[in-house]
């Protein structure tokens, strides 16, 4: 009979990203995805802990799945992802029904481990690995269909260095390592074969990629190459359309980086780039590495090669020591950038960070209203943003259908989602056989605050799309 195992993912792309691989890679050694827990012989749950929240879910579900361990004879259940690599073998002794532990660097070693959970053998794998190799994955397996048909991550750097003083991330993914150039390449264009559009190329500090190999000079075969090198490398593949990147650093924007926003076609005109404050005694407590004037000093140089160009970032309110004089600066430096969308958080004290050893904590209900107060402002921008984009033409990579999804009598037409090269949400009405993974133009004409929504030219019939570049039909 065939073993069916379920994925339950928490995190963020690089997470979900390994999810995919895990997935992959156990369709390789025999199983099958299952449709729900209930169906499923191995659970898997890939953890985050970059805040104390998302790490307390994991004690959560794990009670949850005791009864679900033992319901039927045989279940296996295994953690992986940042929980995992911190806390290794401690999980066993604490959660009797958990089977095995697999760290981040550890995902190839998910067929192995579930296979020996089935014998009665209990382990935790966390070691960290300098390997290269273990970024290289098989060829997706012919059953295990795409989840995000037309676009693809591809990790082309992991770990970090940095240490910003409140983040646990070097702790859970290992020193900085970049992948060999002609590894990426090769990983490209196999996507690109299977007809995938849009490639966002994923690390912690993705555009720190090759900066170490790249002082003894660059070699796209054994070493790494400088980052914006490679964005033009992956430019040169005809199928790939559209290229974005994430998550980069502010202090790794060369000018080679800049200008290649400004020629490099498929590179899409949006960076998601995280301030987290617009206070610079505050970003000196974080070990950012920046100050408000660098940062601003890029986002004019990243403008003055790409007027158009789309921002977003990640902010943290109530960080130790953060006064309500820092926290207005952060305000000021959102509305003097206008972020045309921001991730913002609420300070969570990590293990083993240095932060967390900070005094001056802000108090919670403090906290929350800093939050309410930015992100009431972060809406306003986010509005103010689509509509000034109301009027344009689009082009939209099409997800799926979106959340508001059936057909009425009044709109026969189902309701999809895509993201225009700004990287934003637009909903349109098209008819059912417009496939995810397609590009098409549409008018913008309305805006909302999380989303633009946009009308096909003319709806009925002909061909409406704007697929001038229609899938390469080679081997998958
Ligand atoms: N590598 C990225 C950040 C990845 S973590 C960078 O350097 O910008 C994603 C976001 O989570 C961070 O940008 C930060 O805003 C938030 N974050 C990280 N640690 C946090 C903490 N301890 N408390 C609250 N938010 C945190
Ligand atoms: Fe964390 Fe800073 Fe590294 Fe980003 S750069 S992953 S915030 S330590
Ligand atoms: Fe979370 Fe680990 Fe990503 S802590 S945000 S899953 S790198």
């Amino acid at each position: 009979m065939t073993r069916l195992y379920h994925v339950r993912t928490y995190g963020c792309q690089m997470n979900l990203h390994d999810s995919e691989k895990v997935e992959n890679l156990l369709h390789h050694a025999g199983w099958r995805a299952a449709a729900g827990p209930e169906d499923a012989d191995l659970l898997l749950i890939n953890t985050c802990s970059i805040r104390e929240k998302a790490e307390h879910r994991l004690g959560s579900d794990l009670g949850a799945l005791r009864d679900w361990r033992s319901a039927a004879p045989g279940r296996v259940l295994g953690v992986g992802g940042c929980v995992a690599q911190q806390e290794g073998d401690a999980l066993l002794r604490r959660f009797p029904h958990l089977d095995f532990v697999f760290g981040t660097h550890n995902v190839r070693r998910v067929p192995e481990l579930a296979e020996a959970a089935g014998s009665g053998i209990r382990h935790a794998v966390t070691e960290e690995s300098r390997s290269l190799e273990r970024f290289d994955q098989p060829e997706r397996h012919p059953e295990f269909p795409a989840r995000t048909p037309g676009r693809a991550w591809l990790t082309v750097m992991e770990g970090c260095d940095l240490f910003c003083s409140f983040c646990i991330v070097p702790r859970t993914r290992g020193r900085e390592i970049s992948r060999p150039a002609a590894a990426i390449l090769a990983e490209a264009r196999r996507l690109e074969a299977s007809g995938v559009r849009e490639l966002t190329l994923l690390g912690q500090t993705v555009n720190a990629y090759g900066r170490h190999a790249t002082r003894r000079g660059p070699d796209p075969e054994t070493g790494s190459v400088p980052f914006a090198w490679l964005l033009r490398q992956l430019d040169a593949l005809p199928g790939v359309a559209r290229l974005r990147y994430l998550s980069p650093h502010p202090m790794f924007f060369d000018e080679e980086l800049v200008r290649a926003h400004a020629e490099v076609e498929s590179l899409q005109p949006h960076v998601h780039l995280p301030l987290q404050s617009g206070s610079d005694r505050v970003l000196a407590r974080m070990r950012r590495r920046y100050d408000v004037a660098r940062y601003l000093g890029l986002v004019e140089r990243l403008r003055a090669a790409r007027p158009d160009i789309a921002l977003t970032t990640d902010l943290i309110v109530g960080f130790p020591g953060e006064t309500r004089a820092d926290f207005q600066e952060t305000l000021r430096a959102v509305r003097e950038v206008a972020f045309a969308d921001s991730y913002s958080f609420k300070y969570s004290a990590r293990p083993g960070t240095a932060a967390a050893a900070f005094d001056e904590r802000v108090p919670p209900e403090e906290a929350q209203d800093r939050l309410e107060e930015l992100q009431a402002l972060q809406r306003a921008l986010t509005l103010g943003y689509h509509r000034g984009r109301v009027g344009e033409t689009a082009e939209v990579l099409v997800e799926g259908p979106s959340r508001r999804a059936e057909a009425t009598l009044e709109e026969p037409l189902p309701q999809l989602q895509g993201r225009d090269a700004y990287h934003r949400v637009v909903n349109f009405r098209a008819p059912a056989a417009l496939t995810p993974g397609s590009l098409v133009r549409l008018a913008l004409v309305e805006a909302t605050p999380h989303s633009l929504l946009g009308e096909l030219p003319d709806v009925q019939p002909g061909p409406l799309l704007a697929d001038e570049n229609p899938r390469p039909t080679g081997p998958v």
